[in-house]
């Protein structure tokens, strides 16, 4: 069927693209080993840096999000090292199974995806491992199958206190450029990042922030690597240049989501991300649903994602709400699958698209027959323009 109007991509990631970031990217293609493309190149990495909050390299792919994570691996570990992954939802999982493929030993530690690493528990394992064989401690940061955060300066501070030399790995595929994030001053070694959640680009860009620790790690990493090697790129990058094609329409894309995240201003963008986050939570909590996310120091205020009342698929709702109201919303993921459904409030985005989405999933709700109480919407509404002096009514 046909239907007018905008489709409502609420899922969480790829996120909906500005049209001034779509026209930036309708431009001819340009040569990539002239003096047009140094320009770009290098005012994209030094954007980049002011956004993953660092001065050290960051390294951008042709790929997406998990091919930065294999760059993360490659550059930095030797087969049979032993690694942490903690074990936060199914990005956590990924984690574990690139590493397992690249002949990379896991301790995976186990979490019942409603929480985010522990950092009590990093310690311990830390302290207990005197010989330092563990090389790397793996945590996503927003673990975007279950609208979690983990608290990465406590992490840090865990790794510090046990005196212990691994590298921190963090993904911040969907929290990049929606709340706060700071590679330098939360000592993260590698960050792994893709183009299509917070920094509103289309999929297609993997990104990695690397620390000097994590450089030096890699003269004696043994993975074989020849794509996502970080020494050729980082030489081409010095002079704005790549040792491959890079992905050239994407780069117009990208420089203009980095200006408009720059206009707004990344306290903003983190302080509007925020409020949606607390409006959906207000929706989800009036409409008696559960929110997967246990612990509010946790929640995520890129998306959120929320548990169907037994007996209910989430998947025949999210049918219902796409074929009426022409809007995605994110499916559950692994274990998940039709317990859960996720929505998307991060990247291009305000108050009345959120307030849409939220009508979306009320009305999806009524006419799918699940159980829950009317009024979500208005908590919304309620959350997001609160009465600043009551006035009598009359
Ligand atoms: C937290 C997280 N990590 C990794 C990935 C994988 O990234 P990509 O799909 O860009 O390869 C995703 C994708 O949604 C993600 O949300």
């Amino acid at each position: 069927m046909t239907q007018s109007g905008w489709h409502f991509l609420q899922i969480p990631g790829p996120t909906n693209v500005p049209d001034r970031v779509l026209r930036a990217m309708a431009r001819p293609t340009i040569d990539h080993r002239g003096p047009e493309f140094a320009v770009l190149t290098l005012e994209l990495i030094a954007g980049l840096r002011r956004v993953f909050k660092t001065t050290e390299p960051v390294v951008i792919y042709p790929g997406s999000g998990s091919g930065a994570s294999e760059a993360a691996y490659v550059n930095t570990l030797s087969p049979g090292d032993r690694i942490i992954v903690f074990e936060t939802g199914h990005f956590a999982l990924q984690w574990r199974r690139i590493a397992e493929r690249l002949g990379l030993r896991v301790d995976y530690v186990p979490g019942n995806w409603r929480g985010g690493a522990s950092d009590s528990e990093l310690e311990l394992r830390l302290t207990a491992d005197n010989g330092h064989e563990i090389k790397a401690v793996v945590v996503v940061h927003n673990e975007t199958s279950t609208g979690v955060a983990s608290r990465i300066p406590d992490l840090r501070k865990a790794i510090d206190r046990a005196k212990h030399p691994a590298l921190l790995i963090v993904d911040a595929v969907s929290s990049l450029a929606s709340f706060d994030y700071r590679h330098d001053e939360w000592g993260v070694d590698v960050t792994v990042c893709g183009s299509q959640k917070g920094l509103m680009v289309p999929p297609g860009l993997g990104f990695c922030a690397i620390s000097k620790k994590a450089r030096a790690a890699q003269k004696t990493a043994k993975l074989p690597r020849h794509y996502f090697d970080w020494d050729e790129m980082l030489t081409q990058n010095e002079k704005g240049f790549f040792p491959y094609t890079p992905a050239t329409n994407l780069f117009y894309g990208l420089r203009e989501a980095l200006q408009m995240l720059e206009e707004e201003g990344l306290d903003n963008v983190f302080a509007r991300h925020a409020r949606h986050g607390e409006a959906t939570r207000a929706a989800v909590r009036a409409w008696g649903l559960e929110i997967v996310c246990e612990d509010p120091r946790e929640y995520s205020n890129s998306m959120t994602a929320v548990f169907m009342p037994d007996g209910h698929n989430a998947d025949e709702l999210r049918k219902v709400i796409l074929d009426r109201f022409n809007m995605s919303l994110g499916v559950g993921l692994s274990k998940f699958a039709g317990k859960v459904f996720r929505i998307g409030h991060l990247g291009s985005f305000n108050d009345l698209m959120l307030a849409g989405t939220l009508a979306g999933v009320e009305m999806g709700m009524r006419l799918a027959g699940v159980p829950h109480r009317e009024g979500g919407v208005m908590a919304a509404l309620k959350s997001l323009s609160p009465v600043v002096e009551a006035a009598p009514v009359r």
